[in-house]
């Protein structure tokens, strides 16, 4: 990338799904391949920031020259994050943190037997929402994966976790939102302004988020 307008900025990235464990064979997650995050890290990279990318399971390569930390849970993912948040001047959460984790995690396989079973779930900490208090000047994007009322879900998201952006993607669109190569997204800022992108390669959605740090 010809221009360095990043050049010397901290930049926090997560990226894919976590895993919640059930018992040492089981586990809870979603359909984020960490492809969004990814692309943001290597856009940021290649833009002169300093890059920081804090992943879940991926089967993808994360981007050379930039610093991987590598979590499972989102426990780990919020301990990491919180780690390096003052320290930061962006932060920008694609990752898919899982809401809940089974209640108690099985040491031992659980057997099956003839009758349903149940899983009793609790409440993972909301990563954007604990760090909202100690916000001072850094940027923060974060992003909403939904499935219906896109523009009003996402602008909550915006309000309780007090962000800066929010980069609004309809995961029920065709080769949007997970594990596809490109995005179909809305990005819009604390006032409630709204942005429209067409469907882009991820890659593209990575700079047109990047652009907002810069303007
Ligand atoms: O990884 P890909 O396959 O490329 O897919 C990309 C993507 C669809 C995962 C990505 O574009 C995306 O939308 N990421 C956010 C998915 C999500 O979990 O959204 P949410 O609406 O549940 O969460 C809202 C925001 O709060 C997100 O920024 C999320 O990172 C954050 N959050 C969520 C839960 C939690 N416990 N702590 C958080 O900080």
């Amino acid at each position: 990338h010809e221009n360095k307008d990043l050049k010397g900025k901290n930049i926090l990235i997560t990226a894919g799904p976590t895993r919640e464990d059930i018992d040492p064979v089981r586990f809870i997650t979603n359909r984020s391949t960490g492809k969004m995050g990814y692309a943001i890290a290597k856009a940021a990279r290649d833009r002169g920031a300093n890059v920081t990318l804090i992943t879940g399971p991926t089967n993808i390569n994360p981007p050379s020259f930039i610093d991987v930390v590598n979590v499972y849970s989102a426990e780990d993912m919020y301990k990491a994050v919180e780690e390096r948040y003052d320290s930061c001047d962006v932060l920008i959460m694609s990752a898919a943190v899982a809401d809940y984790r089974p209640k108690v995690k099985s040491d031992v396989k659980i057997k099956k037997s003839d009758d349903d079973l149940k899983i009793e779930l609790t409440r993972n900490k909301d990563i954007l929402f604990e760090l909202k208090e100690r916000k001072r000047n850094q940027v923060v994007i974060g992003f909403a994966a939904e499935t219906n009322d896109l523009l009003e879900n996402a602008i909550k998201k915006i309000n309780k976790k007090n962000l800066d952006y929010i980069v609004a993607n309809d995961v029920t669109m065709k080769d949007s939102g997970f594990g596809t190569e490109t995005n179909t997204v809305k990005i819009i800022d604390k006032f409630g302004n709204i942005t429209d992108y067409p469907n882009l390669p991820k890659e593209e959605v990575a700079h047109h988020i990047l652009d907002l740090l810069v303007k």
